[in-house]
Order: structure tokens, then sequence, then C-alpha cells
């Protein structure tokens, strides 16, 4: 029998709050400038979830080229300085549909909170979103080297919170962070759509259809 759940480790993007929407708009951006690629909502799953240098990999095979490390870089942080621009309008409100109350009530009920992300951005959102009090612990881009799925992000999110990963669940709305979990040995609630994921314990539209409850008898 599974061991009750007693550490609930959350991605940031596409999870708490609404910016895998900018991280698209900004790749989309790069994709048409640099090699006239028309970047769909398809090609974008593939980089939910991956750190910004695999995104960039990804996107230089899509496009068929090599480029020089100098370019390469530039490029990258051409894409993230348009990203940064969406992320500093943003406000609490994009905080997504039941993320808040979901998490509070995780903490309501005695279960530790961690956040695990790919983003090195991870700091601007909580400071423009105003939810980083609702975390026991935070785990980002910039603390860790190997992108999802590896499962690094994970673990060092449970070893900070004190806790064996079999004890951990992952919430997840990225093909790569499901894998990492699975990875790393931790249950995982999927947030998204049946059609465009696979390997998760539990799948639902938005934390606002998760319930406490449901988690515990996980
Ligand atoms: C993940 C996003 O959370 O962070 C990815 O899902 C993004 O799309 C990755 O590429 C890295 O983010 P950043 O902000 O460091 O470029
Ligand atoms: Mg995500």
């Amino acid at each position: 029998m599974s061991k009750q759940p007693q550490g609930m480790i959350f991605d940031l993007d596409g999870v708490l709050v609404d910016t895998a929407k900018y991280h698209y708009l900004a790749w989309r951006r790069l994709a048409a400038e640099r090699f006239d690629l028309d970047f769909t909502p398809e090609d974008n799953e593939q980089f939910k979830g991956v750190n910004r240098v695999a995104c960039m990999n990804i996107l230089c095979k899509m496009a068929g080229v090599t480029l020089p490390a100098e370019e390469f870089d530039a490029l990258a942080t051409k894409k993230n300085n348009w990203y940064i621009e969406y992320v500093k309008q943003m406000t609490p409100d994009e905080v997504l549909p039941g993320a808040r109350e979901f998490v509070q009530a995780c903490r309501g009920a005695g279960l530790k909170t961690a956040i695990a992300s790919a983003s090195k951005n991870c700091a601007l959102v909580l400071e423009r979103t105003g939810i980083a009090p609702l975390f026991d612990e935070v785990v980002d881009g910039t603390s860790v080297t190997r992108a999802k799925p590896d499962p690094e992000v994970f673990v060092t999110a449970a070893n900070r919170l004190g806790l064996p990963c079999d004890v951990c669940v992952v919430f997840e709305d990225a093909q790569a962070g499901l894998d990492g979990a699975a990875a790393g040995g931790m249950r995982s609630v999927a947030i998204g759509k049946p059609e465009d994921l696979t390997g998760y314990t539990l799948i639902a539209p938005s934390l606002a259809q998760v319930s406490v409850e449901q988690i515990k008898a996980m």
C-alpha cells in the first residue's frame, strides 16, 4: 500500500501561475524572427517544463541549424528579455484558479509545500504574484543544473522539506515534469488534458478541481 502523502511539490509555470502563455509568446516571436518558423501550441508542448538551454536546443533542431555558442546564448537572452517584459506586468490576478486555495488547504491539513521549477525567473514571478509565503521551500533553475525530466529539482525539494520521495506528490503541467516525478519515485497529479499527458497518478484540468481528500486517498 502507498504511504500517506506528506509533501506537496508544485511546478510553477502553468500550475500555480499563468506564465506558460508568456513563455510560448516569447519563443514564438524568436522562432519567427530568427528562423522564419511558425511555432505552434503543439510545438510548445515539448518546451513546457524544460529549462532555457534545453528549449533553445529543441528550437535549433526544429530549424535544422547548429548555432555558434555566442549566437545561441544571445538568442536565449533575447527570448528571456521578452519573457521578463511580460512578467513585469503580472499581477496577483494571474495566479491560476484554485491554486492559492488548494495550497492553503494543504497547509491547513498539515502537509508541507514546496515549489520545484526549472525557471531562473521564479523569484520575479513569485514577487509579482505574491504567493511565496504559501511555500516552505522554493527550488528553481538557479539552484539545480539538470533539466526536467531529470528528477533533480523534485528530489532537491523533497530533501529540503526533510521528506523521502515516496511521501511526496508532484503537481505538473508538463510531460517532462511528470517523467521527472516518476524517475524520482514520486506520485504525480497532472494539470491539463489527458490527450496531452501520460504517466501520472491523477489528472485534473486545474488545481480548482483537486481536493486534499483526493490527495490523502492517493
Ligand atoms: C519552466 C517552463 O517552468 O521554466 C519552461 O515550463 C521554461 O517553458 C523553463 O523554459 C525555464 O524558464 P526560464 O524562466 O528560466 O527561462
Ligand atoms: Mg509548468
